[in-house]
């Protein structure tokens, strides 16, 4: 029977996400985008080469896989045209993108960059991509489609009259409107370059449905804009029923749900984070995760794992299975912390609540362990790494099926 199942974050983002679906994608004829855009950055490393894919699916190393970029996705098309050239293997014969998909413009990014500055403090910490404006316009229903490059003149028309409307809030934020001409021939170079690749991907997976799909989450759930911290989110629902809105995929359609969690918490970008340790401890974690943005290069965040916001996760997305990925970066710590609960003015909470402000964790302890890198069997796990998974499992009342040890596709326990 075929199938279509979901990987997705159950943290801030960069859990993993292209390291397992790399590694699953053998499994699969087709992996799909549904959300996001170049915000993104999954690295995926086969025998030692990294690559580092924003809009790309992870499945383009699997030889096999088509790759679908879906209607949720906002496509920069520069970026794409980028991603495409530098990859080492021709993969545009295995690439399909919606014409539904929302285009983020140069006019987006200007945007994302000068509201951030107007923000100050307040920043929301943006990758400055341009995809909070790009959706903003895909609601307000002024935005602009992939398929519409099929038309230049009538495009042009149209993003004349949408820079006519926004010309003062363009002003205000001291962004130039884009020269028609120029704009004519850079539309017509991404439709050079990408139009033999747009179709109507809703109906191509329709109509394949006795394949094996796989939808790849970008982000994660507690950036999800209705679930996730907000104001301090990303602008898409990022949560597995949001991957069937991003892909036309039926609900009823959906087998299986992977959530992807490290063995602690990280965070890049601004807002709350319970866990966050800003003490050695969480350098340390930085140091040995290498925990630096695969998009922005900024230094992540880091703090222990949070069992509340990972339960929370793990029901919102109904996950089946999760994959707790670099446990090997917590190799040579006396103690390992896990939070099992928080705290709000004397009281105890056990759910993670709309609204972080005031919460502290509740932590147990655990005794750390010499090493778990590159350890492919769960039985040759130091015995306090094998107590460690086998208490997450228990509090996230859901089976950890993937247990990472390095970024290699190698590195992997399966259990
Ligand atoms: P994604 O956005 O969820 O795909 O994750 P990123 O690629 O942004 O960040 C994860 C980083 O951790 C990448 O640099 C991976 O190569 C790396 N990585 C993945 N799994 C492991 C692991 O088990 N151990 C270590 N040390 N690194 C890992
Ligand atoms: P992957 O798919 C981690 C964060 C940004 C910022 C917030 C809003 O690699 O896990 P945006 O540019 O989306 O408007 O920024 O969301 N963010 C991510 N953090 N991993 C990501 O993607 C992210 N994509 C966006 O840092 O806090
Ligand atoms: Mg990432």
């Amino acid at each position: 029977m075929s199938m279509v199942d979901l990987i997705v974050g159950l943290q801030w983002g960069d859990e993993g996400k292209g390291k397992i679906v790399d590694l699953v994608a053998k499994n699969y004829d087709i992996v799909i985008r549904s959300q996001g855009g170049h915000n993104a950055g999954h690295t995926v490393v086969v025998d030692g080469k990294k690559y580092a894919l924003h809009l790309l699916p992870s499945g383009v190393l699997n030889p096999n896989a088509i790759n679908v970029i879906a209607n949720g996705v906002v496509v920069y098309p520069p970026q794409l045209i980028k991603e495409i050239k530098n990859f080492d293997k021709d993969i545009k014969n295995k690439l399909f993108i919606s014409d539904k998909a929302h285009m983020i413009l140069d006019t987006h990014i200007a945007i994302d960059k000068a509201r951030e500055k107007l923000r100050g403090k307040n920043a929301i910490g943006t990758t400055g991509r341009g995809i909070g404006p790009a959706y903003a316009d895909k609601i307000a229903r002024v935005g602009v489609r992939m398929g519409e490059l099929k038309n230049i003149d009538r495009l042009l028309e149209k993003l004349e009259h949408y820079y006519e409307m926004n010309k003062g809030y363009f002003e205000y934020l001291d962004i130039e409107i884009p020269n028609m001409d120029d704009l004519k021939k850079e539309l017509q170079e991404w439709q050079n370059e990408l139009g033999c690749n747009i179709i109507d991907t809703t109906k191509y997976l329709w109509d394949n449905f006795d394949k094996n799909m796989l939808l790849e989450g970008a982000q994660a759930t507690l950036l999800d804009v209705d679930h996730g911290t907000y104001p301090y989110v990303t602008s898409s629902n990022t949560i597995a029923s949001g991957a069937l809105t991003g892909s036309g995929i039926p609900p009823k359609k959906l087998n299986k749900v992977i959530g992807i969690a490290k063995a602690y918490t990280t965070r890049v970008g601004n807002g709350p984070f319970p866990t966050e340790d800003l003490s050695e401890a969480g350098d340390k974690i930085r140091a040995q995760g290498a925990e630096f943005g695969t998009t922005t290069g900024r230094p992540r965040r880091c703090g222990w794992f949070d069992v509340v916001a990972a339960k929370y996760a793990v029901t919102l997305n109904s996950c089946d299975e999760v994959a707790i990925m670099k446990l090997d970066v917590l190799d040579g710590f006396d103690k390992v912390k896990v939070c099992v609960a928080y705290e709000r003015d004397g009281e105890r909470l056990d759910y993670f609540p709309s609204d972080l402000e005031g919460i502290k964790p509740i932590y147990v302890e655990f005794d750390g362990w010499e090493k778990s890198a590159g350890i492919t069997k769960f039985e040759d796990l130091p015995e306090n790494a094998k107590k460690y998974i086998e208490f997450l499992e228990e509090k996230i009342d859901c089976h950890i099926k993937y247990v990472s040890t390095g970024p290699d596709r190698n590195a992997t326990i399966i259990r």
